[in-house]
């Protein structure tokens, strides 16, 4: 086979074309193709090549049990956000990314629980029910948040000044499908940059910031889960979220209330912050058009 510019791409399909499976064929074929047209429109130099390749070995060895530079790198080209959205349900609340500091379990909680083991912070209580798309409560369904502190820290960054846990929870809906915990604003924060994706991120003159958030995961038996943000409205980055994570529909005003006997009533002292946040889990086998 005269293999030249022209003519590898063809080669290439043809020997796919007895993949294992037909999706396994489909994708190793776009991948080619899409991979050679970069190619062709860059013409990198083998240099530039070669460099590409130790970019992609460098994000490689930067992965273990507690950071994927990988799922980072993903999260900065909008791919993540690109999948998740892909992958949402139609009706129900809409989804955002992961991220990578869900990687211990919450610890089980009881509604009205504060997840800030600390203190110092501003205020907050967050509640909301979980309910089907018409509305119709969840009672029982898992409400899992997580969030960083009022200095933009996860817990897993700060082991020596953070108790384990702090700022986590697990939490049941009661038998209104509602849910509330108490808690402090948190801050925006800047992803890891002292890896790879951070040169990238530095090289192209972006900055690493994202909007102030508290993660969620709601889960309720026989409707889909949703893996979702709450974004605090008056967050700086809100406009430009180093991982495009953020949707009209998350972005909830975190209230300030001077009221003193609300903040009694709720176990906090004013003033204090109130978020409202309704989640909607659409029914199993819902699917995306
Ligand atoms: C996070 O919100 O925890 C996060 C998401 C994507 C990249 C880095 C952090
Ligand atoms: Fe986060």
């Amino acid at each position: 086979m005269d293999f030249n510019e022209s003519t590898t791409l063809d080669a290439v399909l043809t020997s796919f074309e007895n993949a294992a499976d037909d999706r396994t064929k489909q994708v190793l074929q776009a991948v080619t193709r899409h991979l050679h047209e970069l190619v062709r429109e860059v013409r990198p130099s083998m240099r530039e090549w070669e460099q590409a390749i130790a970019f992609l070995t460098e994000v490689g060895n930067r992965c273990d049990d507690t950071r994927q530079e990988f799922v980072l790198l993903s999260d900065v080209l909008g791919v993540s956000m690109l999948i998740e959205t892909m992958n949402g349900a139609p009706a129900g609340t809409e989804g955002t990314v992961l991220g990578p500091f869900h990687m211990v379990d919450s610890p089980a909680r009881e509604l009205g629980d504060t997840i800030d083991l600390i203190g110092g912070g501003t205020p907050c209580v967050v509640s909301g029910a979980v309910t089907d798309p018409s509305r119709t409560p969840l009672p029982g369904a898992t409400v899992d948040v997580w969030q960083c502190n009022e200095d933009g820290f996860y817990d897993v960054q700060q082991p020596d000044t953070q108790p384990p846990g702090n700022g986590r929870g697990l939490f049941h809906t009661d038998h209104n499908g509602r849910y509330w915990f108490r808690t402090v604003v948190p801050s925006h924060y800047p992803i890891p940059t002292d890896g790879p994706v951070g040169r990238l991120l530095h090289s192209a003159g972006r900055h690493p910031n994202r909007p102030a958030h508290i993660h969620f995961i709601a889960h309720a038996p026989g409707h889909r889960s949703v893996t979702t943000h709450v974004f605090v409205a008056d967050s700086p980055y809100v406009d430009s979220d180093a991982v495009f994570a953020v949707k009209r529909s998350l972005i909830v005003d975190f209230a300030e209330s001077t009221d003193a006997g609300e903040a009694a009533r709720y176990g906090v002292t004013a003033p204090f912050r109130h978020a409202r946040f309704d989640i909607h889990l659409a029914p199993e086998g819902d699917q995306a058009p």
